[in-house]
């Protein structure tokens, strides 16, 4: 007798293994993953996963910014296929689970179907998306933000990194610059497996996040120009210190952010001196300012107040401050039907769950904008992410594959 397919579980030794096996892809000392976008490491990675797709036997297309989807051929081949997956890049000190996980829980269910013989009505197809971390190139995201037409595949195309690198230029030496048209591989709909990223599931004990909505993020480049001078003979109220600027610019972004909590964050992630000197009063400083909250209210109420705290602090030390927005992202409310799926597969596989918001930006963000979207969260220790010591258990990230998979299959259907 054939078992019922409620009873069809992932191989969560699989899994863990797969991601135990990319993580040496860029492997730092202090155990966690150094991979970023387009890199020799992000290289070694998608070659992996290419041949594991392969092996799985899915037809693996990348398209012109090298996002690379895999198919699996369903039963009516005139239906767009369900998209799930995620992306396999890192932060620059990142772990092992931030992307990863939902990637390679997606090849997980492709392995399981094909190792249960199940064949579904609509074909499935499994994503890596390039660059979501945003970390060498900006914004985040932005092969799932082209897929769906906010910025053109020439625009993010010549985008450029610290030292200068395009995106073409990366693209081409990693061999991963596609022919396929970016937006051609159509899909029906996209879910997306992750850990939380954040404290929530861990302290209630939950295993589950059914993700209702994502926050909005502002991502703003800003400069400051002040005047270099001789950190000894140059008294302290003649003094236009960038860095003395930049501190009190921190502390306006945290009080800002606090100031419209809870729901609301800001941070100042990057500050490049320009010509750093212990003896000299710093005159340029490049710095880079990330607010986000799921409130598009907010989200005004924080540019408008950060825009005037710049301008009052600027005028007072009076240095120049520019202070561009670079990218500005909506937040995202997800598809009603698509977060019931998730909610009843995990109900039905018998997992604690609640409903949460997404902290981070994903891929799924972007598409929900084109295509119904959803996500799959898992709790991750100590609500650490973004950081090398990031961790989640074996057994959470075998229920987010279990409910990944089961959602995806009442959406694709089984033939019969
Ligand atoms: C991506 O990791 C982001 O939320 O910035
Ligand atoms: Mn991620
Ligand atoms: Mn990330």
């Amino acid at each position: 007798m054939t078992k019922p397919l409620s009873n069809l579980q992932i191989d969560s030794a699989r899994l863990w293994d797969a991601i135990h096996e990319t993580a040496k892809f860029g492997a730092t000392p202090k155990g966690g993953v150094r991979r970023l976008t387009l890199s020799a490491e992000d290289r070694q990675v998608r070659d992996w996963f290419r041949r594991a797709c392969e092996e799985a036997g899915l037809e693996v297309h990348v398209d012109a910014l090298g996002s690379m989807f895999g198919l699996r051929r369903g039963r009516d081949m005139s239906k767009p296929p369900i998209g799930l997956g995620s992306h396999l890049d890192t932060q620059p000190t990142g772990g092992k689970f931030d992307g990863v996980l939902g990637t390679l829980a997606a090849l997980e269910v492709v392995r399981t179907l094909n190792d249960a013989g199940i064949e579904t009505e609509t074909p499935l197809c499994i994503c890596n998306w390039t660059n979501e971390e945003g970390s060498r190139f900006a914004p985040a995201m932005m092969a799932s933000a082209a897929y769906v037409g906010d910025f053109t595949t020439s625009d993010i195309l010549s985008r450029k990194d610290a030292g200068g690198v395009t995106v073409a230029e990366a693209l081409e030496t990693i061999g991963y610059r596609g022919e396929m048209p970016v937006g051609s591989q159509k899909l029906s709909c996209f879910v997306e497996l992750h850990i939380e990223q954040g404290p929530i599931l861990e302290a209630e004990g939950k295993t589950i996040g059914v993700v209702d909505s994502g926050q909005g993020v502002l991502w703003y480049d800003g400069k400051i120009i002040g005047f270099e001078s001789h950190a000894g003979s140059t008294p302290m109220p003649l003094r236009r210190d960038a860095l003395a600027t930049l501190s009190e610019i921190v502390l306006a972004v945290e009080g800002i952010a606090k100031k419209h909590g809870p729901n609301a964050v800001g941070t100042v992630g990057e500050a490049v001196i320009g010509k750093p000197s212990r003896n000299v009063i710093p005159g340029e400083i490049a710095f880079t300012v990330d607010c986000r909250s799921a409130d598009a209210a907010i989200m005004d109420a924080l540019d408008k107040d950060l825009r005037a705290r710049v301008t009052e602090i600027a005028a007072r030390r009076k240095v120049e401050v520019t202070l561009e927005l670079v990218w500005r992202k909506a937040p995202t409310h997800f598809n009603p039907k698509l977060i019931e799926a998730v909610e009843n597969a995990t109900k039905m596989l018998g997992y604690s769950h609640r409903r949460i918001t997404s902290g981070a930006g994903h891929d799924a963000c972007n598409l929900n904008t084109k295509i119904p979207a959803a996500m799959v969260f898992v709790p991750c220790k100590d609500g650490v992410s973004h950081n090398e010591l990031e961790d989640a258990t074996q057994s959470d990230c075998a229920a987010g594959a279990n409910v990944l998979m089961h959602t995806v299959l009442a959406l694709a259907g089984v033939a019969s």
